[in-house]
């Protein structure tokens, strides 16, 4: 198939982008400089000239504390190009498949979001990822997979903050009143590849299975790779942040599991799995 993918040099889409190219997909990589998704008309005809039959729309203004200044931007990036995007996708009669995310909901469940469930974003980030779930929409062919906590071999995620961190700091605090699910990237490819022969059209979650806070995660890592540096929990109002995290932000897996006939890996196996993909050594 000959796919498109936005974001390609993204942490995301990198990934994915390899993963398409092993399966033997033809891929139309877009990300700046060369295809500024802003420049709509242009992002237009090329597409419309290449003619991909799948397009993954895995750009974003990912920073979400810069969007809260950023306002304009990351409406711009997060939601009016991807439904410029979902135009193209109509006009070629291509499925599109938007990435978004936990931050669409407000995070006060006590139980995990279904696919289902209303959003009601705290953040300008959230509200611009929102906004582009609806526009996306609009396109009959469409997936809209949210997924949370992300961390991936090419690209600034938290366990590299912290083992960074680690080797400068006497000690670190980590919040410890967050829950969600940490997602290991090659994982969601994995995942994300299996949309590409599945007429189920609407909305999913993925993340790994399991739930914990940054905290817990922190706690796991430490232990594997033996770190000495002591770490101490503490309160998301500790560290105030300009955008607002949702408190809890665990997804409800089963509709994925049940269309794509997966059983995802928990979130304790996969950061092994990363961790020994980055330093075979470090593991013990
Ligand atoms: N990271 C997480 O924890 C997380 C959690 C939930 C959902 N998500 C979603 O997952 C997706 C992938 O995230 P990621 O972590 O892989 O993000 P990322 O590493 O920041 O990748 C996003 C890519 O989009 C590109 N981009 C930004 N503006 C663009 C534009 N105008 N035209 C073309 N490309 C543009 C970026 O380029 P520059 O770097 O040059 O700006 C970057 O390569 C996003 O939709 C994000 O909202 C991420």
């Amino acid at each position: 198939m000959k796919i498109a993918v936005t974001g390609a040099r993204g942490m995301l889409a990198s990934v994915l982008v390899r993963k398409l190219l092993s399966l033997g997909h033809a891929v139309l990589p877009l990300d700046l400089p060369e295809h500024d998704l802003l420049q709509l008309a242009a992002v237009k005809n090329y597409l419309t000239a290449e003619r991909p039959e799948f397009i993954y729309n895995c750009a974003a203004l990912t920073d979400v504390d810069l969007c809260e200044t950023e306002v304009e931007k990351a409406r711009a990036i997060n939601a009016l190009a991807a439904g410029n995007l979902a135009e193209i996708a109509v006009a070629l009669d291509a499925p599109i498949l938007q990435i978004s995310t936990d931050y669409v909901f407000a995070g006060d469940a006590d139980r995990p979001y279904l696919p289902s469930a209303p959003t009601a974003p705290l953040s300008v980030y959230g509200q611009t990822k929102a906004e582009g779930e609806r526009l996306i929409s609009q396109a009959p062919k469409h997936f809209i997979v949210r997924t949370a906590w992300l961390y991936g071999h090419n690209g600034k995620n938290f366990v590299e903050t912290m083992l960074k961190q680690a080797q400068v700091r006497p000690s670190l605090q980590v919040v410890d009143d967050q829950r969600g699910a940490p997602t290991f990237v090659d994982d969601f490819v994995e995942a994300l590849v299996l949309f590409l022969p599945c007429r189920e059209y609407g909305i999913y979650h993925f993340t790994n299975s399991g739930e914990t806070t940054w905290y817990g995660f922190a706690q796991e890592f430490w232990a594997i790779l033996g770190i000495p540096t002591p770490l101490y929990p503490c309160a998301t109002r500790e560290f105030p942040r300009p955008a607002p995290r949702p408190a809890y932000s665990v997804l409800d897996l089963t509709k994925t599991q049940s269309v794509l006939k997966i059983e995802i890996p928990s979130w304790q196996d996969a950061i092994r799995r990363y961790l020994s993909g980055r330093n075979p050594a470090g593991v013990r």
